[in-house]
């Protein structure tokens, strides 16, 4: 099973705080059936240039594989970003280095509030660019902002993917809302977005086991195949 977006690197945003805490965060990924974990810190293009952030990254993640114990070196750590919407990114070149490594998949967010024509258009430029595959970040939390769901419906028909946080599911303010979401349509894969051991630790398999409950099992079982499919059909890709 993979997980597409978590902030297990320590020390490079506001996820894992230490090595120990990263170890603690992949034993429950592990626990809980992630055999692949995209590693997706926060990147924001106000704060760094790609290459400067790419470099505190890689050093954070190389650091954390030297401390990995060796019950956790069979869960394949694809390092990549989470990255927010900036003005201008559709002609970004350097945007490619942001993706998932080894694949070209992109882990995209977008602002809290509702987007602007300029920012609708340069997502849609993006995704008829052909450049990478793109995977919105915790896309329920746009939909309070966006109200219309057919622009959701539009960005998955020109190739998005629609992540939501497997928290969705287990919150007891959202869970309908997830169901919901799920069953018409607006949730292609779920990911953890772990931050941490505490108020945002990994919880794939609580909100697996309600999607189950509510869904039954064959729903639950093809959203860990989509998501290990879309890994598959990305990985290696040029
Ligand atoms: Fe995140």
């Amino acid at each position: 099973m993979t997980d597409f977006h978590s902030h297990v690197i320590p020390r490079v945003d506001d996820g894992s705080r230490s090595s120990a805490m990263s170890i603690e965060m992949l034993k429950a990924m592990k626990s809980q059936g992630l055999s692949t974990v995209c590693c997706t810190p926060h990147y924001y293009a106000s704060q760094y240039s790609p290459e400067h952030f790419l470099k505190m990254r890689d050093s954070a993640f190389e650091h954390l594989l030297k401390k990995l114990p060796e019950d956790l070196k069979d869960i394949s750590l694809l390092p990549g970003a989470e990255v927010l919407y900036f003005p201008g990114m559709a002609e970004a070149e350097e945007l490619e280095s942001l993706c998932i490594e080894g694949t070209d998949l992109f882990l995209l967010e977008m602002p809290f509030r509702k987007w602007s024509e300029r920012e609708i258009n340069e997502v849609f430029a993006l995704l008829r660019s052909g450049r990478f595959k793109i995977i919105l970040a915790h896309t329920e939390r746009y939909f309070y902002y966006q109200k219309d769901p057919q622009l959701f419906r539009e960005l998955q028909s020109e190739g998005m993917v629609l992540q939501s946080n497997a928290g969705f599911f287990l919150n007891w303010k959202t869970k309908h809302k997830a169901v919901k979401l799920l069953n018409d349509g607006f949730v292609d894969i779920i990911s953890t977005d772990t931050h941490n051991t505490e108020d945002r630790p990994p919880n794939m398999e609580a909100a697996l086991a309600l999607i189950e409950r509510k869904c039954g099992k064959d729903e639950a079982d093809s959203l860990i195949k989509d998501g290990d499919a879309l890994l598959a059909r990305h990985i290696n890709a040029d």
